[in-house]
């Protein structure tokens, strides 16, 4: 029974299959782990150190600092850069409800800002209008693995004195203009989360920045504002990353840009089966950008009608994401649910997420789209 025989009798096709990778790579994860638990050290030890290292050799930037989770590496980012109760932050409702909270979580106040149609992505275009006197920084977001117009948004942060946090939580490896997304800014945030393009085996996040004395501000943040131990500067958080996680980040990193590389690939098998599809508009890949795909997102007027019935075929995709920020319940407060982003609103009812990790075949993936093919055809 091929593997696609398999997971059709089960009903199982999922939009992400993390046990795959794992099998692949099982015997040097397994040895890395064995290590750290006979090793005595699981907080902050040698592999921690080597993975900030080796992420900061690989993104190319000065400094490299690891946290617990991606949501704290943009907390971490803004608590370094000292904003605070009050201030406002632009960034975008189209996204992880994560890269509100975390502005939310310093006692700033988010400004969203809509995106653009073609890359899902903050409209640099819509920023300056939003600036005011509380204005501290920009937070754009490389949204499924595309890079934002991060130029631009580096151009009007610095035109105006604002910080840029990048949230490249999903775009580890995405390049603008052949330099990596988050290294752009003062800072880039990371998470590890296991579904991401480079993922642990529970949370992990780093933030990168090219300044020392934020690096070593994030450092100290990390543990209780602590420079040294018990020795308390700032008001901090604990916020570490594990040595089994780092272990694990370690070995996995040296596979990153071939697993990105066999993303890209599914990409283009997807495109190309889509070719004569009219009510399917695929992923545009935009000039000087280097898309890793962490998602494939298509977009279909009849986005609720596909889901539910590929849900009843057992193929799993996702809404990323269903309901914008400034509509959640929780940024009620803020009473930004009238401010008007009718890109965001529109594409929210539109995007579908399909089956997308380094390992999925193209037996899956002609699967896939015969079912979506045979759902909009019978419709
Ligand atoms: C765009 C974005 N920002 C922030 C985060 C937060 O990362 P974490 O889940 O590691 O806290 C995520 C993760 O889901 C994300 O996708």
């Amino acid at each position: 029974m091929t593997r696609l025989e398999s997971l059709q009798t089960r009903r199982k096709i999922q939009i992400v299959d993390l046990t795959l990778q794992y099998q692949n790579i099982k015997d040097e994860i397994e040895s890395a782990v064995r290590e750290v638990l006979s090793s005595g050290y699981y907080i902050l030890g040698k592999n921690v150190e080597s993975f900030e290292n080796e992420l900061r050799d690989y993104l190319g930037c000065r400094y490299v600092v690891s946290c617990a989770n991606g949501t704290d590496a943009i907390v971490l980012s803004l608590m370094a850069l000292g904003i605070k109760q009050d201030d406002e932050v632009i960034t975008v409702s189209h996204s992880f409800f994560a890269t509100s909270e975390a502005i939310s979580l310093v006692g700033a106040k988010p400004v969203f800002v809509d995106i653009q149609e073609e890359d899902f992505n903050i409209d640099p275009k819509q920023i300056e209008p939003l600036i005011t006197k509380k204005t501290k920084a920009i937070i754009p977001v490389h949204l499924y693995g595309h890079p934002c117009e991060i130029q631009s948004v580096k151009e009007i942060a610095v035109t105006h004195g604002l910080y840029l946090i990048e949230d490249c939580a999903q775009a580890l490896g995405a390049k603008y203009n052949n330099h990596f997304a988050g290294t752009f800014g003062d800072t880039g945030a990371f998470s590890f989360f296991p579904t991401k393009n480079l993922g642990c085996f529970g949370d992990g996040g780093a933030i990168c920045t090219n300044d020392k004395n934020i690096a070593q501000k994030i450092k100290e943040l990390r543990i209780h504002g602590s420079p040294e131990r018990y020795v308390h500067s700032y008001i901090g958080l604990n916020s570490r990353l594990d040595e089994i996680q780092a272990a694990i980040l370690r070995v996995k990193l040296k596979y990153l840009n071939k697993w990105n590389n066999l993303r890209q690939e599914a990409a283009k098998y997807y495109d190309e089966l889509f070719k004569d599809m009219e009510e399917i508009q695929t992923p545009v890949v935009k000039p000087n950008c280097n898309h890793i795909f962490h998602q494939y997102t298509i977009r279909t007027k009849k986005r609720d009608y596909l889901y539910e019935k590929l849900k009843e075929q057992g193929i799993g995709t996702s809404i990323y994401y269903p309901i914008p920020i400034h509509k959640q319940k929780a940024f009620s407060y803020l009473k930004s649910d009238n401010v008007s982003l009718p890109v965001t609103e529109r594409l929210a009812g539109e995007i579908l997420s399909l089956p997308m990790y380094p390992e999925i075949t193209r037996e899956i993936q002609e699967y896939v789209v015969e079912n979506i093919r045979d759902i909009l055809d019978t419709q």
